[in-house]
């Protein structure tokens, strides 16, 4: 689900920018360890500071990054011009990934699953394209603050089946994601690490 005219202002901006860098990014890189030198993937990766974060803080040597909202992509090329020859960038849904099974070593999802509807599907598609024992790193929204009448207000996500960090834990797991860490604030938002099981 495309974001509505506040939720865009709010994720195009250098305070926006900051909290990733500072807070979401660096509990994630504590939580789950840097790549060095792996083939990473960021889904819904808005105006592209995830992309520069992966490459220069999680050392991935490539990164592939997508979102559905062409206007995203396009600041994010401009954004990631700097790093041309280790990023690909194309408009695309999280629910299908247009790459073959078990391609990166890792995926990150800064704060998109919860404006997926079928957020199921989004998970399954994360699971089938990770190697075995590669890394999934979530930064999300929760039912709470999703549900919590000003941000109904605010915002536009989808209203129903959303998920608290037990959900969202039981799904990774049910796709065959296992569990590294997990953290939650203000039973608003939640980080997770998780490894795609290899096949027993
Ligand atoms: C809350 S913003 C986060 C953007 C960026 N990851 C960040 O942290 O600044 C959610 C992003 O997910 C994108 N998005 C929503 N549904 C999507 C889907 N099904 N597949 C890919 N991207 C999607 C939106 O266009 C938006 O850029």
């Amino acid at each position: 689900m495309l974001l509505n005219r506040i939720e865009y202002a709010l994720m195009n901006n250098p305070v926006r920018a900051a909290i990733q860098r500072h807070l979401e990014a660096r509990r994630l890189l504590q939580m789950g360890g840097p790549l060095r030198g792996g083939y990473a993937l960021e889904i819904g990766c808005g105006r592209g500071v995830g992309g520069q974060i992966i490459l220069e803080r999680f050392e991935a040597a490539t990164v592939d990054a997508f979102d559905l909202d062409p206007r995203m992509v396009r600041l994010a090329r401009k954004r990631l011009e700097p790093f041309e020859s280790r990023v690909r960038l194309w408009v695309g849904d999280a629910t299908a990934i247009p790459a073959p099974d078990s391609t990166y070593d890792a995926v990150f999802d800064f704060g998109i699953i919860h404006h997926i509807p079928r957020w199921r599907s989004a998970i399954a598609e994360i699971h089938r394209v990770l190697k075995p024992n590669g890394r999934f790193y979530a930064e999300e929204v929760l039912k709470p603050f999703v549900d919590h009448p000003i941000s109904r207000r605010l915002f536009e996500h989808p209203r129903t089946d959303r998920f608290d960090r037990e959900e969202f834990c039981k799904g990774l797991t049910e796709e065959g994601l296992d569990l590294i860490a997990t953290k939650e604030v203000m039973q608003s938002f939640a980080w997770f690490v998780a490894d795609k099981r290899a096949a027993g």
